[in-house]
């Protein structure tokens, strides 16, 4: 008699739960009953336990025409269940979402000098990177994802390469912001910019991401951190984050350039532009000195996408690069990351300004709208 084959049991049911559906540009969400389906081969299912709400998914939530959809990116969650040929993960595991996987073996994942996997890069059609399918639905009909992790949601499914185990002793509350802002600007400094002790560096945009620049180059010793925001009320928090000087445009007469100008004796070594202004691009590498002057471009704008530059900014030797999650491996770095958390070598609470529970998710919307917040935090309920 022979045996029976043994077959691990998969996954086959759909999962009605709740999640905030945006069913037009800059329409309030709406909290619906979803089903998910049960994650296909090498995907996850993840419970969400908390998720922030990031600029980028305000964004794509006011400029862009995929709807009915599911934002949200920056989260931490728990795995309900794996799909077939995943091995890394099981049931109960802690994750980061990541909206920017590592598939370990593509050109770029093994090239050493980038982070832009070429497989489960930046998903931008609102569907799964393995076949282009949704897996949520309302009667039927699907619902789109977002950066395929829709984390708005109480449960949603992941590519296991979109997703990073992490120590079960770190509070999930707080390291989701390690899953985009934090760690984007922490990796903007440090991985892209390479920011070196005693140099001048100027920030654009003083939300979690420019202040996560600012955390990391006060880290690598930088002598003047400048920080430009036209919102006055950000001056206060950022002196926290190591801005050494505080520049509204709208106060100064000047060019904000020529202040920069001034105060670094001939422009900065790096600046980095974290609010999504391609205008803000230009004036960044104004701000930059000749020979070295490193700009940074974090920030993803709503609209002209097109960056202009006088030819002579790049001859005099100034460059720019871009930055996608600070340059950071997902599943090769971000550990590292999140020990530097444990170790309280790195700061990330203290940009959590909200504590929201998940259904006011439209009050997270209306903060960040107004300026009112740095990270708001959106828990499930238990
Ligand atoms: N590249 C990446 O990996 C990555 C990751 C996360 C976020 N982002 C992008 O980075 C940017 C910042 O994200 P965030 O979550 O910190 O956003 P945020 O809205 O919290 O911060 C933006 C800041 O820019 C300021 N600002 C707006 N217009 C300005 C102007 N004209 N001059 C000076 N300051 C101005 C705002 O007052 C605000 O303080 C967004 O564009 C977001 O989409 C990029
Ligand atoms: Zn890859
Ligand atoms: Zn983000």
């Amino acid at each position: 008699m022979s045996l029976p084959s043994v077959q691990l049991k998969q996954p086959n049911n759909v999962i009605t739960c709740k999640a905030a559906v945006a069913w037009g540009p800059g329409k309030p969400l709406v909290i619906e009953e979803v089903d998910v389906s049960p994650p296909q081969p090498s995907e996850i299912r993840i419970k969400i336990v908390c998720t922030s709400l990031c600029r980028s998914d305000l964004t794509a939530w006011e400029s862009q025409a995929i709807f009915p959809r599911i934002f949200g990116h920056e989260a931490t969650g728990i795995v309900e269940s794996v799909g077939q040929e995943v091995t890394e993960f099981t049931e109960g595991d802690h994750v980061l979402t990541v909206f920017t996987g590592e598939c370990g073996t593509c050109r770029q994942c093994i090239s050493g000098k980038s982070n832009l996997c070429q497989v489960l890069g930046l998903e931008r059609r609102g569907v799964m990177h393995s076949d282009k399918g949704t897996r949520f639905a309302i009667s039927g009909k699907p619902i789109y994802h977002y950066c395929a992790v829709s984390s708005f949601s109480e449960y949603t499914v992941v590519h296991s390469g979109c997703a990073v185990k992490i120590n079960p002793i770190v509070p999930l509350d707080k390291v989701c912001l390690l899953s985009c802002g934090v760690a984007a600007g922490l990796g903007a400094a440090w991985n892209v910019a390479d920011i070196s002790k005693g140099s001048s560096v100027v920030i654009f945009g003083l939300g979690t991401v420019g202040l996560s620049v600012a955390q990391g180059a006060k880290l690598r010793g930088a002598s003047a951190i400048i920080g430009v925001d036209t919102n006055p009320e950000k001056e206060e928090k950022a002196k926290a984050f190591g801005i050494t000087e505080f520049i509204n445009p709208n106060d100064s007469k000047e060019p904000v350039q020529q202040v920069i100008k001034h105060l670094t004796g001939g422009g900065a070594d790096y600046a980095f532009e974290c609010i999504g202004d391609t205008g803000m691009v230009t004036t960044a590498l104004q701000a930059c000195c000749d020979g070295w002057g490193l700009t940074v471009t974090l920030g993803v704008p709503k609209v002209k996408p097109e960056v202009s530059a006088h030819y002579g900014i790049f001859l005099t030797g100034r460059t720019l690069k871009g930055s996608l999650f600070g340059g950071w491996k997902p599943k090769s770095d971000l550990p590292s990351l999140v020990d530097m958390f444990i170790k309280k070598e790195i700061q990330v609470d203290e940009y959590i300004t909200h504590n929201l529970s998940f259904k006011d998710i439209n009050k997270a919307f209306d903060l960040m709208r107004e300026g009112k917040c740095l990270r708001c935090v959106m828990h499930m309920e238990k």
